[in-house]
C-alpha cells in the first residue's frame, strides 16, 4: 500500500510499491485519464504530474511518489468543476482529434505554462515532445498560446 496525494485528495492505493503508476491509477484508482501508448517514456500519453513536474508514469514506479503529491487529467479542474485555463484553450481551440493521447499534452502543457508564463513557438516545441498519431500540434500550440493569454487575464 502507497500513500500520496492524488489530484488533491490523500489516499492509500493497495498496489505493490513496483507497480507501474500508470496501471495502479488505471487499475487501482479508478484514473483512466492517463494513457498507456508506448511504455518506455516516449509517447506522452501516460503524462502525469508529480509536485508539479509532467512525468512519464509508466515508467514511474508507485512507490516512487508515496507521500507525494500526484495529478492526472482528471485533476486540472477546480474542485467545483471550473475548468483549468489549459483545459478551456483546449476546448476553443478544438485541440483533439481522436483524443487518445491527449491527456498526457494537457498535463504537459500545465507544467510548461507554470514555469514559462508565455512561451514562445521554439519554447513549446522544445517542452512538449508528446506524441500525437493524428497530428494535433499546430492546435495544441495555439492552445497553449490561448491558455497563456487566459492565465494572463486570471
Ligand atoms: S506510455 Fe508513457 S510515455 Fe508513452
Ligand atoms: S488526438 Fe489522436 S493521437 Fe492525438
Amino acid at each position: 500500500m502507497v500513500s500520496l496525494t492524488l489530484n488533491g485528495r490523500l489516499v492509500d492505493v493497495e498496489a505493490p510499491e513496483d507497480k507501474p503508476l500508470l496501471w495502479a491509477l488505471r487499475e487501482d484508482a479508478g484514473l483512466l485519464g492517463p494513457k498507456y501508448g508506448c511504455g518506455i517514456a516516449e509517447c506522452g500519453a501516460c503524462r502525469v504530474l508529480v509536485d508539479g513536474q509532467s512525468t512519464p508514469s509508466c515508467v514511474t514506479s508507485l512507490g516512487a511518489v508515496a507521500g507525494r503529491t500526484v495529478v492526472t487529467v482528471e485533476g486540472l479542474a477546480a474542485p467545483d468543476g471550473t475548468l483549468s485555463a489549459v483545459q478551456q484553450a483546449w476546448i476553443d481551440e478544438q485541440a483533439p482529434q481522436c483524443g487518445y493521447c491527449q491527456p498526457g499534452f494537457l498535463v504537459a502543457a500545465t507544467a510548461l505554462l507554470e514555469r514559462v508564463p508565455d512561451p514562445t513557438d521554439a519554447e513549446i516545441d522544445a517542452a512538449i515532445t508528446n506524441i500525437c498519431r493524428c497530428g494535433t500540434y499546430p492546435r495544441i500550440r495555439r492552445a497553449i498560446h490561448r491558455a497563456a493569454a487566459l492565465r494572463a487575464e486570471g
